[in-house]
């Protein structure tokens, strides 16, 4: 077996990790329905309101029955400890998301989190720039609030193939310093793509995080990696794979690391429920990452 082989079924098997989650038994308290399949919901969820942190998932149980078998994966849009509530941006992509989008207020659900690795808050001031394709605007809510909390300067560039897709301006945080939508049709702000924004704020960001598809990622990667000036600001990712369980027990989201010890050759699997989904981007090996599927758009 070669070393990659080995280095990879060691990064693969993890205990899960609930020890820092709940199970809890969240009330829906409001479901808004913002145009375009998408959605934004919000549960009364103390325990998940007190725990969750920035770039972290839930996993939601879409139906009490058996169809769909398994809870789908969210981000965690917004977490407000006062009202103890949490709130989640969707799309309608399938069964699962087509349901939560009819739940009522005071419809049940069990939701299970927080889980993953979220964003590295910093420790000292600075400009943080987020930058958003389509459904990616999802965990940046929640994010620009607590950089917000921190003294911050936050600047979002919001991008989306068109207007009706774009996360609405008027529920971006209040703290954010300056927001900058991009539309690939022109439909709304600038015309481009939204990564045609980076370059303007590459020099004078401390910090960057981004999500969204994997090609909007790479994208950010490459700019970010052909930056010659050092240091670079750091670079943070959100990514997604297909989720089983949520806490590193099916081993089905697999997600392609680099392996600093051997440049060039395949590195390790890693979990993106464990391990992510939010990265270094540096980690993360793109070339193989990009094979896989991504529906965030
Ligand atoms: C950590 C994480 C956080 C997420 N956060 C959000 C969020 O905040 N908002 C949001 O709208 N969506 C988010 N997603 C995606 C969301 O989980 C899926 O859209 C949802 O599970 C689809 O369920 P469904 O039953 O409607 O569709 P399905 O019938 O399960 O799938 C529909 C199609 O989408 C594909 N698909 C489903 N899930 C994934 C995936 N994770 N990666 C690649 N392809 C997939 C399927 O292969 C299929 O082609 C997140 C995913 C992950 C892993
Ligand atoms: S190991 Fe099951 S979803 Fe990650």
């Amino acid at each position: 077996m070669s070393s990659a082989e080995t280095l990879g079924a060691a990064a693969l098997v993890g205990r899960s990790d609930l020890s820092r989650a709940v199970d809890e038994t969240a009330v829906c308290a409001q479901s808004v329905d913002l145009g375009a399949d998408l959605f934004e919901i919000t549960f009364v969820a103390p325990e998940l309101a007190r725990l969750a942190e920035p770039g972290q998932f839930a996993q939601i149980e879409v139906d009490p029955g058996r169809v769909p078998l398994l809870r789908r994966p969210f981000s965690f849009s917004r977490a407000d400890r006062e009202q103890g509530t949490v709130s989640f941006y969707f799309g309608i992509v399938g069964e699962g998301t087509r349901r939560m989008a009819g739940f009522k207020p005071g419809h049940r659900a069990q939701i299970l989190g927080p889980l993953g690795r979220g964003f590295t808050l910093p420790h000292s001031r600075g400009r943080s720039l987020l930058i958003s394709g389509g459904l990616g605007a999802a965990p940046f809510p929640l994010l620009a609030e607590r950089l917000s909390e921190r003294q911050e300067e936050v600047v979002w560039l919001n991008g989306s193939r068109t207007e009706r897709e774009l996360y609405p301006d008027h529920l971006i945080p209040p703290g954010t310093s300056r927001r900058v939508q991009f539309t690939q049709d022109g439909s709304a702000g600038r015309v481009g793509l939204v990564t045609d924004g980076l370059v303007d704020w590459l020099d004078t960001s401390q910090r960057i995080y981004a999500c969204g598809p994997n090609p909007m990622l790479n994208a950010v990667h490459s700019l970010w990696a052909s930056r010659s000036e050092l240091p670079r600001p750091e670079l943070e990712v959100s990514i997604e794979a297909p989720m089983g369980c949520g806490f590193g027990t099916c081993l089905g989201c697999a997600i392609p690391l680099l392996d600093p010890g051997h440049p060039g050759g395949d590195g390790p699997l890693g979990l993106c429920c464990r391990q992510g989904p939010v990265l270094a981007a540096s980690a993360l090996d793109w070339e193989r990452l990009l094979r896989q599927p991504s529906h965030l758009e």
